[in-house]
């Protein structure tokens, strides 16, 4: 019985470990799709985090208005507070991205 027992704990080591490795496949993977989501587009990335709580036309007066990244950092930075799930990356991205935006990012905007 002793052993029974003794092989059982190492079955679950065994697994546990199994777990333990894949846990460590899918963080690799994870870290590697990250760098893929840096890289979207400015368009695509102010649409996903900031039209997902309001419309992503909040940022539209502060764009016509030519805010700067002084400004924009500040939003970025509240927008966290209220809960906005975005890497320092993103977040940087994100103020550059308003700051300077290009035709895709004013698309997200109506013509006045
Ligand atoms: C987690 C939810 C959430 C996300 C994501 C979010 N916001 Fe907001 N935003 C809010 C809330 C809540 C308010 C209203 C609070 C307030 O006015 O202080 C707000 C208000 C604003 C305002 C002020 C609007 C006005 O007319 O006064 C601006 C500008 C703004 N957000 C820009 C952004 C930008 C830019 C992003 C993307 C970087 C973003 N938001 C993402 C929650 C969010």
């Amino acid at each position: 019985m002793r052993n029974m027992k003794a092989t059982t704990a190492q079955t679950a080591k065994m697994a546990r470990n199994m777990f333990f490795l894949a846990g460590m496949a899918a963080a690799a993977a994870l870290l590697q799709a990250a760098p893929a989501q840096a890289s979207e587009e400015c368009h695509e990335l102010v649409r996903n985090k900031c039209g997902s709580c309001h419309f992503v036309t909040y940022v539209c007066p502060r764009i016509a208005k030519g805010k700067g990244a002084m400004s924009w950092s500040g939003v970025v930075k509240d927008m966290v507070k209220e809960g906005m799930a975005a890497t320092e990356q993103e977040q940087e991205k994100i103020v550059r991205c308003l700051a300077e935006p290009d035709a895709k990012v004013k698309a997200l905007c109506p013509v006045k």
